[in-house]
């Protein structure tokens, strides 16, 4: 049997993906978000399939994955709300403000999530931080802006640079850049994001305060801790 202090961070990420199954409401289409944790949760997810409608999925990745294992994907203009939405983060502090984007997938996860009433969000204990900004903070913008943007993160401190894949710039599933940003102590996740959002050429900044999580299924060493906001 393993003992809990040997999780690794692949067995937490299982573990919390598991856990998540309880917010899922039979009968209904739930929000799916991206990244390594949530492939977990998709994972468990296709374990009560016949249960749901299917899901509203925040990436072309989530998207493959899902119908992979027989899971029917909406488009979100097809639904008009969702009960739950279920996600990984970046960081999380203790209000459940997050920062997302990692997997470059934010705009369309901020999407997904303010279609739902509840934000679920996953995640390992490596993730949990007093204050947001030691993760270099993701920002999704259109590519003509993207030296703008970045002369007005350097202004406030920051260290930006432009998210990079095979030698060339990251293209979104929206087709447009990413600017990692390096630096930044958000001590007010609220204003910060309402103020980073209105710069012309952001699509999305990374700060998920507006669209913050209300539980928090955080895996520790003990095993999963329940964090309601
Ligand atoms: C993708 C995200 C992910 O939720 C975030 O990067 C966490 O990913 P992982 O579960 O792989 O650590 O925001 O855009």
């Amino acid at each position: 049997m393993t003992t809990p202090a040997s999780f690794t961070q692949d067995e937490l990420k299982t573990l919390v993906g598991q856990a998540a199954l309880q917010y899922v409401v039979p009968g209904e289409i739930v929000g799916v978000g991206t990244g390594s944790t949530v492939n977990k949760f998709i994972d468990a997810l296709a374990t009560m399939k016949e249960q749901i409608k299917g899901a509203v999925s925040s990436s072309v990745a989530s998207t493959e994955r899902l119908k992979h294992l027989g899971i029917p994907v909406f488009d979100a203009n097809d639904v008009t709300s969702l009960a739950v939405y279920i996600d990984g983060a970046d960081e999380i502090d203790r209000s459940g403000y997050m920062i997302k984007g990692g997997g470059a997938a934010l705009t369309r996860e901020k999407i997904v999530a303010a279609l739902a009433t509840r934000f679920v969000c996953i995640a390992d204990a490596s993730k949990r931080v007093d204050v947001l900004g030691t993760f270099p903070l993701p920002v999704e913008v259109v590519p003509m802006a993207a030296e703008h943007i970045k002369r007005r993160f350097q202004a406030q401190g920051g260290d930006v640079s432009l998210r990079m894949h095979g030698g060339a710039p990251l293209v979104t599933d929206n087709g447009q850049h990413i600017l990692d940003v390096k630096g930044l102590a958000i001590k007010d996740p609220l204003a910060f994001e309402t103020a980073a959002n209105q710069w012309p050429g952001v699509v999305s900044v990374g700060v998920f305060a507006h669209q913050r999580a209300h539980v928090c299924l955080l895996g520790t060493a003990q095993g999963v801790e329940t964090l309601k906001y």
